[in-house]
């Protein structure tokens, strides 16, 4: 959560240091966009010019296009989702110390800030927001002060908080330097040529460098335009190899689309066929990208965690009923804030999976750390290369679902099934659960899914047309069924977030055990059909369940499989989806409700890819 830039540049190619921050602020507001601000340090030592302004970046571009600020080689940028302090200008970062010298921003929470603020006061320091925030500006003051570098003042201070932080400062005194810390929380360095970057992301930057660095935890940055240095808080140097990012600058663009997010929707045939290129080898074996679990150890163990929040926690739940179906491995999924608190059974034997799309989800991190302290191997399912989360993993497994800038996840979800998919399909190889050929079969009907979701968008058309005729619904149900069972989750989910309209999903043979008392004349609910061609009773049980909402007065939206005849007698409305195997068919079934979901809130005018109070990476607890 926040998104933070920082450059310097000094007669290099990106030009004016203040475009080039506004630029990756406007790649970075899914991180956040409760106010955003932007500090240049000008050539001529006097002072930090900084402009903030509650509200999203549009509110902080108007007030730069009246009042530019001065000419300068180094810049900090912030775009906020609020934590301590209410979303108001004066909350806004950056935040100034020492009588404009210093300008900090941050993103995280500083646990022990109340101690801090409480010496600080003591001293006579006056505060001028609520932010925990301010305290390492005041911090930062008194070490250069005193006569420290901007540098050395950083670890200092970085060393005494306590908490998750990611901190850019800059000093009027050391106009071509910003500095940066981290702990917790995210920071990547983009390496340009006579100019270098900081970013929470690599899509701050992407722009202009596609060759980047990751921090270390508990690492201090110092970037000029002439290069980048990194030491720990001691101040011992630490050596870091770049790595090129995989995405291009146009895979953070809306392409042509009108929103991120119905372009991402649009993007998840090349997000599933993307995750699933090349990662078999000849002998069927799995390809990591990054670190390896020794084979002995996966053969030995005896259960899988999934850890994972919201979507990411639902695409766990999928993979779960494929999983132990191809490997007998009993699999539980727990959401992540959960499992650390409370002490789960997991120890050598234990293969946790960690699933997150932007790896800096907190709750996943401290999940993964308390795992591995029982000594679990854990393999992180990840789509943001450099993250936390894959960077901490024992093993790393890319979803190479592109950038997914919309803060509602919808092709990460594809691509963390299908990622999960091939784990669950390697460990079936590895441990002789499956024989070779049913594993080429596994991965036939996994490479045939990309053409079928294409399938599915082509004829989403009439599903935005009925979403256009519900904006005024107060409430809507989602059913499903074995694997459609977490789709209606995620399905729900979707609609809650972006359409803010009531929404739940539930199990379909969960109603009759209370939430059928929900229905009543005109409830719309959305059922997830299993395929006739599959457990004959599982369709007929979910008919039943259509026919029961039905005889209540509800009407009913069905997503059923092609060839399904006896869907449209129950339903005001089939959505068909192309024929799959059972397992496969969540990869369909999702993307009509995430469609949905999107046009409803489009017809109710509402930012779907930045929907109220959230932000895209909850980099908190
Ligand atoms: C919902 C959504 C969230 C995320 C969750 C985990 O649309 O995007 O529920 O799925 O916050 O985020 P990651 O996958 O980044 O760990």
């Amino acid at each position: 959560m926040c998104g933070i830039v920082g450059y310097v540049g000094s007669g290099a190619p990106s030009a004016r240091p203040e475009g080039v921050v506004m630029g990756g602020l406007a790649r970075l507001e899914y991180r956040g966009y409760d106010s955003a601000g932007i500090a240049v340090v000008t050539q001529d030592r006097a002072h930090v010019d900084m402009a903030k302004k509650a509200g999203k970046l549009v509110n902080l571009g108007k007030e730069l296009a009246e009042h530019p600020l001065g000419e300068a080689t180094a810049a900090i940028g912030h775009t906020r989702w609020a934590t301590h302090g209410a979303p108001t200008d004066a909350n806004a970062h950056p935040h100034l110390a020492a009588d404009g010298r210093i300008a900090i921003i941050h993103n995280g929470i500083i646990e022990n800030f109340s101690s801090l603020r409480a010496e600080l006061r003591a001293e006579g320091v006056h505060f001028l927001s609520e932010t925990d925030t301010e305290v390492a500006g005041h911090l930062l003051a008194r070490e250069v002060l005193n006569g420290a570098t901007l540098a050395d003042a950083m670890r200092a201070v970085a060393a005494r908080l306590e908490g998750a932080f990611t901190l850019l400062a800059v000093d009027s005194q050391e106009p071509d330097v910003v500095v940066g810390a981290r702990r917790n929380s995210p920071l990547v360095v983009g390496l340009g040529e006579g100019e270098n970057f900081l970013g929470s992301d690599v899509v701050a930057f992407i722009e202009h460098t596609r060759t980047a660095l990751e921090l270390g935890q508990d690492e201090v940055v110092v970037i000029t335009p002439e290069g980048v240095s990194v030491t720990d808080y001691a101040g011992n140097p630490v050596a870091r190899e770049p790595f090129t990012i995989e995405w291009d600058a146009e895979a953070a663009q809306k392409g042509g689309f009108a929103t991120f997010m119905d372009k991402e929707i649009h993007d998840e045939p090349a997000a599933v066929a993307d995750t699933l290129r090349g990662r078999i080898d000849e002998h069927g074996r799995l390809k990591l990208d990054e670190g390896l679990i020794d084979e002995s150890v996966l053969r030995s163990i005896d259960k899988i965690v999934v850890i994972a929040c919201g979507t990411a926690a639902y695409a766990g739940m999928v993979a779960k009923y494929a999983i132990e179906h191809w490997t007998r491995i009993p699999v539980e999924v727990e959401l992540a804030h959960e499992f650390r608190y409370r002490d789960p059974v997991v120890n050598v034997r234990t293969l946790v999976m960690a699933l997150s799309q932007s790896g800096e989800t907190m709750d996943t991190i401290m999940a993964l750390r308390h795992a591995q302290q029982q000594g679990a191997p854990v393999i992180a399912v990840v789509n943001v290369q450099g993250s936390t989360i894959a960077r901490e993993a024992d093993a790393v497994l890319y979803t190479r679902a592109g950038p997914e800038i919309a803060v509602a996840s919808t092709k990460a979800f594809l691509a963390q099934i299908t990622a999960s998919y091939l784990v669950g399909i390697y460990l079936a190889e590895l441990r002789g659960n499956k024989f070779p050929d049913e594993i080429a079969a596994l991965l036939s009907e996994l490479d045939s899914m990309p053409e079928k979701i294409q399938r599915v968008l082509d004829t989403s058309d009439t599903l935005r047309e009925i979403a256009h005729t519900m904006a005024d619904e107060r409430t809507v149900l989602f059913l499903g069924r074995h694997v459609g069972y977490p789709v209606a989750l995620e399905g729900a989910l979707k609609l809650k977030e972006l359409a803010y309209i009531h929404a739940e999903g539930f199990a379909a043979g969960e109603l009759k055990h209370g939430p059928i008392a929900l229905i009543e004349e005109g409830q719309p609910v959305f059922i997830v059909l299993p395929s006739p061609r599959g457990r004959e009773s599982l369709h007929s049980k979910v008919i039943s369940n259509v026919q029961e909402v039905r005889a209540r007065g509800a009407r009913t939206f069905v997503i059923a499989e092609e060839g399904d005849v006896e869907a449209a007698d129950y339903a005001e409305h089939v959505v068909y989806v192309p024929q799959s195997p059972v397992l496969m068919s969540p990869l369909l079934t999702a993307v009509p409700l995430q469609i949905f979901a999107l046009e409803l809130a489009s017809a109710k005018g509402y930012d779907v890819d930045q929907p109220r109070n959230l932000a895209k990476s909850v980099t908190v607890e």
